[in-house]
């Protein structure tokens, strides 16, 4: 495959997803795109490239389903689900009025896992936390991974991989190979297609933002306008969950950590402008 080729995928993927890869990946880029060629039948990745470059919406979208890595797991990384279940949830609960629902984005949930552990942490606050109602929205920029979110259905491996057995046997039904979630647990994530490129406004305030092991993936500038747009969509009291590789050191200022939690992060305060007296 020439090289050419090759980076124009690189390029159309950056430019598309904010993903960053380098030259080097000369073989992931193949090894992902293949499949799409022979499921597609077409000829080379350069006739693709064209298509999806000129318009062919679906083809589009495969090539960013193929070109995303979708890794995760139930309770992935354990510390980020203890801070909703013992610093964040509590904190929230206890400051906003009863009526008002609090409302949490998972901004890049891949297969799911991570807003399903939620709904599961949330249960288990249920006594705590009563009739509280709690809004969960799930986004990624993937058609393909959000189906598979959606239809909670989950093969041996995925449900061997951080989720306790209580658990498995409390919300899960066996379906042939693999493992079907309750309907219940589904319904209460909202799943939504959304390119972290974009401004979300759309999608509401948010009183805690999951934004884990996707940031990664961009380069410094995307990754600080990115943490510009979670601050704007954030409560002032509010937190942001990043993966244990990221953080906003000499990124972004629009942060800080809480002050017994080094990696929750909350909005830094806001700087009131300095007023100085005007001698006349
Ligand atoms: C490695 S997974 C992380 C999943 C989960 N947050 C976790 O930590 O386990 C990264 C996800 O980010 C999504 N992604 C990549 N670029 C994105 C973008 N520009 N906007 C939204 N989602 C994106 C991918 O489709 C993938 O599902």
């Amino acid at each position: 495959m020439s090289m050419m080729v090759i980076q124009r995928v690189i390029d159309f993927i950056r430019q598309q997803a904010g993903i960053v890869l380098t030259p080097e990946k000369a073989y992931f880029v193949e090894a992902r795109l293949a499949p799409v060629l022979r499921e597609e039948n077409i000829a080379s990745l350069e006739e693709m490239l064209k298509r999806a470059e000129g318009g062919d919406r679906r083809l589009h979208q495969r090539m960013v389903d193929a070109l995303t890595t979708n890794e995760t797991f139930f309770f992935r990384d354990r510390q980020p689900f203890d801070h909703f279940r013992d610093v964040i949830m509590p904190e929230l609960h206890q400051r906003r009025s009863p009526e008002k629902t609090i409302r949490i984005w998972c901004a890049a949930c891949s297969s799911g896992q991570e807003p399903y552990s939620l709904v599961m942490i949330l249960d288990e606050l249920r006594s705590k936390i009563g009739n509280r109602q709690v809004e969960i929205v799930a986004t990624d920029i993937s058609e393909a991974i959000l189906s598979k979110a959606r239809s909670g259905i989950f093969n041996q491996f995925e449900v061997q991989r951080g989720l306790p057995t209580k658990l498995l046997l409390q919300y899960f039904t066996k379906q042939g190979e693999n493992w079907k979630l309750s309907d219940d647990v589904i319904r209460r994530v909202n799943f939504q297609k959304f390119n972290l490129l974009e401004e979300p406004r759309h999608l509401g305030h948010f009183d805690a933002v999951f934004c884990r092991n996707v940031l990664i993936y961009f380069d410094r500038p995307t990754r600080s306008k990115v943490f510009d747009r979670i601050a704007g969509r954030l409560a002032p009291d509010g937190f942001l969950l990043l993966g244990g590789a990221e953080s906003t050191f000499g990124v972004t200022e629009r942060f800080v950590s809480h002050a017994r939690e080094r990696m929750l992060l909350i909005p830094a305060p806001v700087q009131k402008p300095e007023i100085r007296a005007v001698s006349a």
